[in-house]
């Protein structure tokens, strides 16, 4: 497979953290449309499309489908035959922490469980190793100290390059960093839900990781696609509302919602942008992103989200609207 070879011209690479890693500016996500239920012809076209855009980091875990495991499956597959010769050009991030397999062993963030998850994790995308390992979600019952000892043990044993966690709170993140750090092990990212509609993070744990050296990338910036002209005339029938398997509910598209779709989606077109691009350069803003963590369905929903990247400036008056139009609904 040949990919363009302009391919890293225009992607902004940023430093995660106080790593030496660089990531670029919007990184893919494999939650949905990757799974065997999905249209192999379509991710195919959309993860060439990534990689020819300067997209090198993909993101995935344990149970990404439907069905759990196939997203990893289906990326390996296409990673050794379509970006063969590629490997050392990619950034490729499982993760652990929700339920697996059945049993007290397949869950949480216990030694057993997330050792033999990251191998089999490895087993189905066929590689040695994957450049970053997370821990998917705070466990209330393992002592973090075991979780966080797991992470050190994974990369000492070669089978990840870098560790992060995800989903961790503020006071939570501090501890699991701190642990990190004295193990010798930096926690090199933390990913958490991050968007115009979801902004739990700007209260403490974005400080955290400025003053930890610690990077970030939000998923589901574009709040499963309610930040984007999707639903602004109902829920189409190939859209993520309208799967059975899809995780944004319909109840989440209110009349109320659409109307602020609506007005946000007009201050875009101010702005020269579509609304997802708005949103995601809402995010990029902040100098503590390192990467917003998108999902598509096809193609060119990738290529009109990468177009974030040529205005990612607010002035004031429009970061005032914004702010005005998110508080209508809290
Ligand atoms: N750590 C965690 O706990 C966690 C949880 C969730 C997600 N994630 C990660 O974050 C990634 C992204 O999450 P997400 O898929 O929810 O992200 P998202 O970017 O908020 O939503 C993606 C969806 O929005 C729609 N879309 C995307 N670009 C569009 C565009 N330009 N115009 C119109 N519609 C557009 C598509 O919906 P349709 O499918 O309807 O076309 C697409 O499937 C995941 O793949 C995963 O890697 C992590």
């Amino acid at each position: 497979m040949k990919f363009s070879a302009e391919r890293y011209q225009n992607m902004q690479y940023r430093r995660c953290g106080k790593s030496g890693l660089l990531l670029p500016a919007v990184s893919l996500g494999l939650w949905h449309n990757f799974g065997d239920v999905d249209d192999v012809k379509i991710y195919r076209k959309t993860l060439h499309t990534a990689f020819n855009n300067g997209i090198t980091h993909f993101d995935l875990a344990n149970n990404y489908g439907p069905p759990p495991g196939s997203a990893e499956i289906n990326f390996g597959k296409l990673l050794h035959t379509d970006f063969k010769g590629h490997r050392d050009e990619l950034i490729i991030s499982t993760k652990a922490g929700y339920t697996m397999w059945p049993g007290p062993y397949g869950d949480w963030g216990s030694r057993k469980y997330l050792v033999s998850s990251l191998d089999q994790s490895l087993q189905r995308m066929k590689l040695d190793y994957v450049d970053i390992f997370y821990h998917h979600r705070p466990d209330p019952s393992t002592p973090l100290e075991e979780t966080m000892s797991t992470l050190d043990l994974i990369v000492r044993r070669g089978k990840a390059l870098y560790v992060g966690i995800s989903n961790y709170p503020a006071a939570e993140a501090k501890k699991a960093i701190s642990l990190l750090k004295k193990m010798g092990t930096p926690c090199l990212i933390h990913q958490p839900k991050y968007s115009m509609f979801e902004r739990w993070v700007e209260d403490g744990l974005l400080d955290v990781l400025e003053k930890e050296g610690v990077g970030c990338i939000p998923f589901s910036p574009l709040a499963q696609g309610l930040l984007t002209n999707k639903y602004l005339k109902g829920i189409p029938r190939n859209s993520r509302a309208a799967k059975a398997h899809g995780f944004l509910q319909k109840d989440a598209i209110t009349q109320e919602r659409v109307q602020q779709i609506q007005k946000l989606d007009a201050l875009a077109k101010q702005r020269g942008q579509t609304l997802a691009q708005m949103a995601l350069a809402w995010l990029l803003k902040d100098k503590r992103v390192t990467s917003v963590l998108v999902g598509a369905s096809s193609p060119a929903q990738l290529e009109d989200s990468l177009k974030c990247l040529r205005h990612i400036e607010f002035d004031k008056a429009e970061l005032i609207a914004i702010e005005k139009i998110l508080k209508e609904i809290v």
